[in-house]
């Protein structure tokens, strides 16, 4: 019976995986490669030159026992101090663009625009600097989840007003670095909201199933449209940059082929896909009908007047549709779907989903355990993008891979080559994919999990005062690729000594 269900799987898996023909696919010249960070997880300097408090820093130091390793996350990789290495790191690999968020609480240390901290603001000049000085460009995210706490106080994103408190931080964001940055993303994955203001398990730890989490939803969405209309108003055709959002968008298939089985995963892929997309890119806009059935039944059901999921107002969804110039994927695992018999908080988003997951056992394990490597799962979602939206371009703004502290870092290689050969097979049947992302360039706080998990191309000595950083083999690894354009499955050095790239001749963004 197994094997039976399993068989499209395998298909699919033979597909990405090349072994159906030895046609040799390369990445074309225009591609572009990247590595990504951000700020929380790596700058450090926490009060540092008049930086103001985010809800991570308070969430921390209210409760140093949530840091599972006792890792000291106030110092990170201190790439406040470190960024010209990064840069170096960077030129090593051969990347043509660093995506990296901003600090709001560095440039408006209460959150609010009236009070621009500019030695925060000199620090980022210097990283934009740095960066073009060996053309290498920077991709700017506005918001990595480090809300000011000041504005937490009143609420954070459950409290509409910060539509336009994010926009104001916005603007000062454009006017200071809008001449040197062609590439934005407003928003880092809405769906942390889940586990900010939902399950309160991340900062700034708000438990309010079932309603909190919704409220943040709807309102980090509009802030990224406000954002995103801001510099489609007053910046974009002077600076010609573009403006996306950032999704967390993993893949799923059910379990096995019986009816609940399928329809518990296109449940789960209305609640964890379209949820975000749809508002963007349908072409009704707003909310997908079933998240809205699902949730006003609910609702109605445990007694509340009006759904928990908020309304989005016609002017609201007018504003939403078409917000962006590019889907940024964040893609790291797939899971398998069946409908829940675990009893779940009531009400909560877990319980209005209503499913169970798992993975297939021969799946590659992560360090963190909910990662597990399918790469033919990013091949499948780009598909079903492409069916399902219209949308203007993709760019992979995250994919990675976790391990322990090791150079050698086989499992980070073999999970990079796996989901860039889907790739490669994604964009051949016609996604329109323009760039593609490594998480992370270097080791870094992986929220709670402290320096445990370790994503970095680059490994970081944490107990050095330097905060070392030296490439694995994966850093070698992604260099050959974005050299040579093309995956290869064998290719190894003999040791890791690592080079500046010979970036000549490297299209622009
Ligand atoms: C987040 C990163 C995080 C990574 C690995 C992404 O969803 O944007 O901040 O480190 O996942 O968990």
């Amino acid at each position: 019976m197994e094997l039976i269900f399993l068989f499209p799987l395998f298909i699919s898996l033979a597909v990405v995986s090349g072994w159906s023909d030895n046609k040799v696919r390369t990445f074309k010249k225009d591609f572009l490669f990247g590595a990504a960070s951000s700020a929380y997880q790596v700058e450090g300097a926490w009060d540092a030159d008049g930086k103001g408090e985010s809800i991570w820093d308070r969430y921390f130091h209210s409760n140093p026992e949530l840091v599972a390793d006792n890792s000291d996350v106030d110092t990170a990789a201190d790439s406040y101090h470190n960024y010209e290495r990064d840069v170096e790191m960077l030129r090593e690999l051969g990347v043509d663009y660093y995506r990296f968020s901003i600090a709001w609480t560095r440039i408006l240390p209460t959150g609010r625009s009236h009070n621009i901290n500019e030695k925060g603001v000199q620090y980022y000049n210097n990283l934009i600097d740095e960066l073009l000085k060996y053309n290498i460009q920077p991709m700017v995210t506005l918001y990595h989840f480090d809300l000011p706490q000041k504005l937490q106080d009143l609420g954070g994103w459950t409290n509409p007003l910060i539509v336009g408190w994010f926009e104001d931080y916005a603007r000062v964001v454009f006017e200071k670095f809008a001449d040197r940055v062609k590439y934005w993303v407003t928003v880092n994955q809405p769906s942390s909201c889940v586990m900010a203001y939902g399950e309160g398990v991340i900062a700034p730890g708000v438990v309010f199933n079932g309603v909190g989490e919704y409220l943040c939803i709807k309102n980090m969405l509009l802030a990224h449209a406000a954002a995103y209309r801001l510099y489609e108003k007053e910046y974009k055709k002077k600076y010609k940059g573009s403006v996306g959002i950032a999704l967390e968008l993993n893949w799923s298939d059910p379990i096995n082929n019986k009816t609940a089985n399928v329809e518990a995963t296109d449940r789960y892929k209305q609640f964890t896909l379209d949820l975000y997309l749809h508002p963007i890119w349908s072409k009704q806009g707003d909310f997908p009908s079933l998240v809205k059935e699902v949730i006003a039944k609910k609702s109605r059901e445990q007694g509340f007047k009006r759904s928990r999921l908020p309304v989005l107002s016609s002017e609201e969804k007018q504003m939403l549709k078409g917000s962006a110039d590019f889907i940024g994927i964040n893609h790291y695992t797939t899971n398998l779907v069946k409908p829940s018999k675990a009893q779940y908080i009531v009400p909560s988003f877990n319980d209005d989903v209503g499913v169970e997951l798992s993975y297939r056992k021969d799946w590659m394990q992560a360090k963190s355990p909910w990662l597990r490597s399918a790469p033919y799962g990013l091949y499948k979602l780009c598909l079903y993008i492409n069916k399902h939206y219209d949308y203007p371009k993709v760019f992979i703004t995250e994919h990675g891979w976790s391990t322990s502290q090791a150079l050698w870092d086989n499992s980070r290689v073999e999970n990079l080559r796996g989901y860039l050969k889907a790739l490669l097979f994604a964009i051949e049947d016609g996604t329109e994919v323009i760039g593609y992302t490594a998480w992370s360039l270097m080791d870094n706080v992986e929220w709670n999990a402290g320096v445990s998990e370790r994503f970095g191309l680059y490994e970081v000595d944490f107990d050095s005062k330097e905060k070392t950083r030296t490439a694995r083999l994966s850093a070698l690894v992604y260099k050959r690729i974005i050299e040579k354009r093309i995956v290869e499955s064998d290719w190894t050095p003999t040791n890791l000594d690592i080079n500046i790239s010979n970036k000549e001749g490297r299209v622009e963004l």
